[in-house]
């Protein structure tokens, strides 16, 4: 199967958490596009979403699924998203697509993250990817600044300006041994909004995309 089909597979198999009535968190991404596909299918059946991005937000009205505010929701039963990275304790990196702090938010509000990936994200230890960190501008040279000290070499994602009015830097080399270390440190530096790091909210559920079919990952 090619990635295509294998994000296409994951998305169907998450519409298995989604149960009648329910307000569903949605995340961004090209996974999460086939989730939503597979979502418009039974939009009758369920009360709504809470969106994650301007881009989901847009894609699930067009489909006709109704977007409901964050902040008229108390908590979801569920969050389903992609990651760019999960390792084997659900730990992830988010980011890639730049909906980290979004994404991030609704996740804090659902009881379970279910992450949808294709076989190539699962890795022993996050940071290949590159680390996204959601700045405000002001303060991109310091943060990049504490980033290197680090160890990390971040690079400004150029052209890019966040749904929150913000910008991002990517960042290598950084061995992300103790996920919840490094999100609780850099999470703490003036004018970091959020840090692509999802260790407090990490996944519950993972649903792998692999050529046997999917493979599901309890937490
Ligand atoms: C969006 O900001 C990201 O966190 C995505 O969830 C992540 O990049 C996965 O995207 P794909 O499903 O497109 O790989």
């Amino acid at each position: 199967m090619n990635p295509n089909e294998l994000k296409a597979m994951v998305g169907r198999e998450a519409t298995a958490y989604v149960s009648p009535g329910m307000l569903v968190g949605v995340g961004t991404g090209s996974t999460v596009n086939h989730f939503i596909e597979a979502l418009a299918r039974m939009k009758q059946g369920i009360a709504g979403a809470v969106s994650s991005s301007h881009a989901t937000t847009a894609r699930l009205r067009a489909l006709g699924i109704m977007v409901v505010d964050a902040n008229e929701v108390e908590s979801l039963e569920v969050y389903i998203d992609g990651a760019d990275e999960i390792d084997h304790r659900g730990f992830m990196v988010k980011g890639g697509g730049g909906a980290l702090t979004r994404e991030k938010i609704v996740a804090a509000m659902a009881q379970r993250f279910i992450c949808i990936a294709v076989e190539s994200k699962l890795v022993p230890t996050l940071g290949t990817f590159p680390l996204p960190v959601e700045v405000i501008p002001m303060a991109a040279k310091l943060v990049a600044r504490r980033l290197r000290a680090l160890g990390g070499e971040p690079v400004l994602r150029e052209g890019v300006t966040t749904d929150n009015g913000c910008q991002i830097l990517d960042v290598r080399g950084l061995h992300i041994a103790d996920p919840l270390a490094m999100e609780h440190e850099i999470n703490q530096w003036p004018g970091v909004v959020t840090v692509g790091v999802f260790a407090r909210n990490k996944a519950n559920v993972c649903l792998l995309g692999t050529d046997q079919g999917v493979k599901t990952l309890n937490f």
